[in-house]
């Protein structure tokens, strides 16, 4: 592997010819790809016309750097461990000349079904090496991918299906979750009524079930990729050609399709990939995240491979069949790069050491957190009956905005320090701001996070709405990309995130935009009105706690209304965004001008009842006290 970064000093030196020779060091980082013609440009545009666009000009398809090149120097290595669901069930192992044939055969069967250039494919599977085989034969037929997590419900696959006009949606007949089993196929069915783009469905029998096939519409995926050839030309993209399409919700409206780009993604995520996790010729990594969740896209489907390296793939969940399950995991296939979820930590930690301690673990080298602040105990855990002192943790703090990480240490090379996110990456400038968007210098400080410049792996658009990227990413502070967290800066300029500071709720690592749970609260007929914030779950990080105020004044008259409102939330959403709380309430806190006062309503949630700050100014201060009182009587 080529241009890691392996010492402080080395880290130091890049990091400032990043942002100093900004076209030297990217076009140093891009040579060490596969191109087809290479580029007029290494970057150009910037965020006040919002134009960014990297290695313009070139030509290439990102397969090529995924298997194409690796199947030259080690076809024999293996790509993918797929472990699944019940550990007695077969696991099945893929080298990379093997992935490369399955590729090709997907790639194959999209295009004989109609999939060209630059049309939307969407995803709704589990975690089975057909959606990474479907994934990546997407880039190679240039098609763009849009993976919908197996979680969400009908309703929300159809407006993710709609929203990018998918021509095709390939799924499983069901998929096993630990116990549970998920009807994909019916959910489909169920969805699929309302997109009219979409022209057939492929369907990958993993259970056996029995599911209703629809003529002229549904088509066995095994069938055909039993019958496809596997060779196949991969299709020339241009740099800034889209890769994929990822939804993600925000604090406002619908989930937003963020659309990320060929070359500037690929040359963020491998390279990323590489500094951060240092994973060597004989390791073997593995992401516990779905494909589903830009984690999964990042770093399964392209960080890894375009570096190839051996990974896990897994279909399960980290409690089936017991608690001990990830670590099993980790030593039947002596896995020495593991990046999970503090939740996963959490919920693992709060099961028992035993489950932890009877494992080996002693293949592990690194570890890696993503998705959310990660707490103190649950860091010290980690360390210390996971990596048993010896791994460096790299906490990798980024977004789907970002295409890959951002702030992180580089394990082994640059201090990890509990907590902290860290340094920033070769060509990344974070910046804090206070609320007025005022640059805060020196350390130590704390504000608002900001990125200053463009880098390679940034989402370009929204998918149909430029405008509202624009608006929701470069309008608070203008000149800068806001992501919509706060953070800390030490002495030494190691970041500490500190979490959302928008209507964002991170739960388990998911993002859910409290708009998007207030829509479906406000349908119920028996609310007034509702307004839904994130507070602290030991668990979760943040759990989803629901004030309303019910048209009926009395409490007996309102049993039940927790479960409806999670029945509804589980259809219109799914299951992730349930409510954990809620409180019945009169009345809400108001501004002058009738907004709800969401921050005291936080407050109050996290039982912080003395930190409100000034509510004589509020329209309504009585209903600051009526609510404190309900919330103490829950
Ligand atoms: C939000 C992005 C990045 C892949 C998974 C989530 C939070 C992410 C960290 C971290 C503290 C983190 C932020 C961010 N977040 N990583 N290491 N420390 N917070 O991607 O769904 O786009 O969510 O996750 O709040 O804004 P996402």
């Amino acid at each position: 592997m080529h241009n890691r970064i392996e010492s402080v000093e080395q880290y130091k030196s890049s990091y400032h010819s990043s942002l100093n020779e900004s076209e030297s060091y990217w076009s140093k980082v891009a040579d060490t790809f596969t191109w087809k013609k290479e580029w007029n440009s290494v970057t150009s545009g910037n965020f006040e016309e919002l134009n960014v666009k990297w290695f313009d000009g070139a030509k290439l398809n990102i397969t090529e750097n995924c298997l194409d090149r690796h199947v030259q120097n080690h076809p024999d290595k293996i790509a993918i461990y797929w472990e699944p669901n019940d550990p007695s069930d077969l696991a099945i192992s893929f080298t990379y000349a093997e992935v490369l044939e399955q590729v090709n055969k997907f790639s194959n069967v999209l295009v004989e079904n109609g999939v060209n250039k630059g049309d939307r494919v969407c995803f709704y599977m589990s975690m089975i090496p057909e959606l990474l085989f479907g994934v990546l034969a997407c880039a190679r037929v240039g098609a763009v991918h849009s993976v919908v997590f197996g979680g969400f419900s009908a309703k929300a696959l159809a407006g993710r299906v709609s929203d990018c006009k998918a021509k095709l949606l390939i799924t499983n007949d069901q998929a096993y979750r630990g116990t549970k089993i998920i009807p994909l196929k019916k959910i489909v069915d169920e969805a699929i009524q309302g997109c009219e783009s979409v022209e057939k469905v492929l369907v990958f029998n993993r259970t056996g079930a029995e599911v209703p096939m629809t003529e002229g519409r549904d088509i066995w995926l095994n069938d055909l990729l039993a019958q496809a050839s596997d060779t196949f030309r991969p299709v020339e993209m241009n740099a800034e050609d889209p890769l994929f399409i990822l939804y993600t919700s925000g604090s406002t409206g619908t989930p937003k399709g963020l659309q990320h780009t060929t070359a500037g993604y690929m040359v963020w995520a491998s390279e990323t990939f590489k500094n951060v996790f240092q994973a060597g010729k004989n390791d073997v990594y593995w992401c516990s995240a779905d494909i589903g969740w830009i984690t999964g896209h990042s770093y399964i489907a392209y960080g890894p491979m375009l570096n190839g390296v051996t990974q896990v793939m897994f279909e399960g969940v980290p409690t089936f069949p017991d608690p001990s399950r990830f670590w099993q995991v980790c030593d039947k296939y002596k896995v020495s790069h593991f990046y999970t979820a503090p939740t996963a930590i959490r919920a693992l930690e709060a099961c028992g050491p035993e489950h932890v301690e009877k494992a080996d673990l002693s293949s592990l080298k690194v570890l890696g957190t993503v998705g959310e602040p990660i707490n103190e105990d649950a860091w010290n855990w980690y360390n210390e009956k996971v990596g048993k002192k010896k791994c460096p943790i790299v906490d990798t703090w980024w977004q789907t905005e970002t295409g890959g990480i951002m702030i992180s240490s580089l394990a082994g090379v640059t201090p990890s320090i509990p907590c902290h996110a860290t340094l920033p990456l070769p060509g990344v400038e974070p910046v804090l701001v206070n609320d007025k968007g005022e640059k805060i210098e020196g350390n130590p400080a704390q504000g608002n996070l900001c990125i200053n410049r463009p880098w390679p792996g940034m989402a370009r658009t929204i998918y149909g709405d430029h405008e509202r990227y624009r608006q929701t990413y470069f309008s608070t502070y203008p000149g800068k990309y806001f992501t919509g967290d706060g953070a800390r800066r030490d002495d030494d300029g190691n970041y500490r995130i500190t979490g959302r500071v928008d209507d964002v709720i991170n739960v388990s690592g998911h993002r859910i935009g409290t708009a998007e749970v207030e829509d479906v609260i406000d349908e119920h007929p028996e609310v007034v009105e509702a307004a839904v914030v994130g507070f602290p779950h030991d668990i979760k990080g943040q759990g989803i706690m629901a004030y309303i105020i019910p048209k009926n004044t009395n409490d007996s008259d309102n049993e039940g209304i927790f479960e409806l409102l999670n029945e509804m939330i589980t259809k219109d959403i799914g299951p992730i965004a349930k409510l954990d709380r809620i409180v019945l309430a009169n009345d809400l806190p108001k501004t002058r001008s009738g907004k709800i006062m969401r921050r005291i309503l936080r407050k109050v949630a996290a039982g912080e009842f003395d930190q409100l700050g000034d509510i004589s100014t509020l329209l309504n201060p009585e209903a600051v006290e009526s609510i404190i009182e309900k919330v103490k009587a829950q």
